[in-house]
């Protein structure tokens, strides 16, 4: 038998993170699931994202996943709380790299790309209170249903990362964090309009605070040998081959 990491979003954005993870921990076997079907969360209310965040990882605990890192920045600034109350398993969530990018700007702005829900419920709103002086948040509006129908990465993704972004392209900014775990495949879109600014996002922090967890608590798999993944999903086939084909495409995509 297998021993699991679930990774959970609402759809394909997770993939992104799902492949930080595979790089640093390459011998444990993920399972991912997206809620594709439901997707996108980020416009709905946050009890309609608890049902549906809580309905799909009990498909993943059904399969006796070891650890859970919710690739959502969404799903986590709705959900992750109540998940902890519940499991006693390790749980990883994700929140908008607005820390780091704060600490590294020189005296310029922050640009602050997430989801409407992530941007409005109160985790999102302490780290603006903190960190956030020089932040301008902005919702991706429309970033997330690009990613899930397969554009990435074509002329439509950059014409709709233009169309959204310009307003901002003449004033000074330093840093933009992509908040949303679909946006890091939309970074070379980003990256035409804000050829100097630095790019933000919270995988590479996810996988590590993974791999710490499973250290601490004794989980890290001894194989020496590859780990499996797997797929599911509430989308259909069709969105299980688009999963694949992002995980297998992401080097191409990836600019930060
Ligand atoms: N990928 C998700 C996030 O990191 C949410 C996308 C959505 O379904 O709106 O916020």
């Amino acid at each position: 038998m297998r021993d699991w990491i679930g990774v959970f979003d609402s759809g394909m954005g997770g993939i992104s993170v799902l492949h930080a993870a595979r790089r640093l921990l390459p011998n444990e076997n993920f399972l991912y699931y997206g809620d594709n079907g439901n997707a996108p969360y980020g416009s709905r209310t946050v009890e309609e994202i608890r049902r549906l965040a809580g309905a799909a990882i009990d498909q993943l605990l059904d399969r006796g996943v070891k650890a859970i890192v919710i690739a959502c920045n969404t799903a986590t600034s709705a959900y992750a709380e109540i998940l902890r109350a519940r499991l006693a398993l390790p749980i990883v969530g994700m929140e908008p790299a607005l820390k780091p990018a704060q600490a590294a700007r020189h005296g310029g702005e922050i640009l602050v790309l997430a989801t409407h829900a992530t941007l409005t419920l109160p985790k999102f709103q302490r780290l603006m209170a903190t960190y956030g002086d020089a932040a301008i948040p902005v919702v991706g509006e429309g970033w997330v249903e690009l990613v899930e129908s397969g554009m990435a990465g074509t002329p439509e993704a950059d014409e709709a990362v233009r169309r959204l972004l310009e307003p901002y392209a003449g004033r000074p900014i330093d840093c933009i964090v992509l908040g949303c775990t679909h946006y890091p495949f939309l970074a070379r879109s980003v990256r035409k309009l804000f050829p100097n600014a630095k790019l933000f996002d919270g995988r590479l922090g996810t996988a590590e605070r993974l791999r710490d967890l499973l250290v601490r608590d004794g989980l890290l798999s001894n194989s020496g040998t590859p780990g499996a993944v797997e797929f599911m999903t509430s989308g259909g086939e069709d969105a299980l081959r688009k999963m694949q084909m992002l995980m297998d495409s992401f080097d191409a995509l990836e600019d930060v």
